[in-house]
């Protein structure tokens, strides 16, 4: 549902495109798609648009710039319904988009009609699959630069695999390379699996899809860990997403855009 929620969200924005891109090609692809509530009924997608509005414009920035630097290679990983790959569709630019097998059946046969010949679609499952390897079999390059963006990701991975993901693509990433990701972040003092758990259980009685929160400075330690460099690492950049009580005290947990170089 929140795959839709952010699809059809950013349909609704006025957005750059390249010269060969497709500016209609977010509502190609939300075409039919609704955002459904768990129990049924569609889902008002107005709240979502105050979120969705920084992150659109940074992440299309980010591949704007980097197709016109001349980046041969965008990777999505949990692209979803993103449109980025037919938005800045670009001479000489491969764009790999990766998400789970059902999502990207369905994307293929979205797009049965337009020119993918740039756009390799990939099935992968983040918590079982080597990225690394997938990669190298969807046709990746790791000997030439890489725009990897992953958008409202890893706050729906197990933290074990954001790590094996963030060090996937460092495996993958020539110089030159650059990875974007957007984080959800918590107070500093906070113990991430107490937030993570009162996350789920207060907002999603125990059912909840929403697995990775840390504080900024263990964000920063993953990515360095990876081989990631955060340049301006005391500059944020954010957008507050909710709050909720933790122990007692009202604790606001935040989406950082963090970008780094390999
Ligand atoms: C909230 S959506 C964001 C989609 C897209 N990045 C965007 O901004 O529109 C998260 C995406 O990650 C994908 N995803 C979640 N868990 C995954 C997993 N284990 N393996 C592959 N993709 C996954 C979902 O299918 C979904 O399309």
């Amino acid at each position: 549902m929140i795959r839709e929620v952010c699809s059809l969200g950013r349909a609704e924005f006025d957005r750059p495109h390249t010269d060969g891109g497709d500016p209609d090609a977010a509502r190609l692809l939300v075409r039919g798609l609704r955002a459904v509530g768990p129990d049924g009924p569609p889902s008002d997608i107005s709240p979502s648009l105050d979120l969705l509005a920084p992150r659109a414009p940074y992440f299309d920035r980010l591949v704007l710039d980097a197709v016109t630097a001349g980046v041969p290679q965008v990777v999505d990983p949990g692209a979803g319904y993103d449109d980025r790959a037919l938005r800045f569709r670009t001479p000489g630019v491969e764009f790999f988009d990766l998400d789970l097998p059902d999502v990207i059946a369905d994307k293929a046969r979205r797009l049965e009609a337009t020119d993918t010949a740039h756009l390799t679609l990939v099935a992968v499952d983040f918590g079982t699959d080597d990225v690394a390897e997938v990669l190298a079999r969807a046709g990746h390059d790791a000997d030439r630069p890489t725009l990897f963006i992953a958008e409202h990701l890893v706050l729906f991975l197990e933290p074990d695999d954001v790590e094996r993901l963030i060090t996937a693509t460092s495996g993958r990433a020539a110089p030159g390379s650059t990875l974007a990701i957007t984080a959800e972040t918590h107070p500093t003092a906070l113990d991430s699996d107490l937030v993570v758990s009162a996350v789920d259980e207060l907002m999603f009685g125990g059912a909840g899809p929403l697995r990775t929160i840390r504080a900024r400075d263990a964000w920063l330690a993953l990515f360095d860990k990876a081989g990631w460099r955060v340049e301006d690492a005391d500059e944020v950049t954010a957008v507050d997403h909710f709050e909720l009580p933790v122990s007692g005290e009202v604790v606001g947990i935040r989406t950082q855009f963090l970008t780094a170089t390999a």
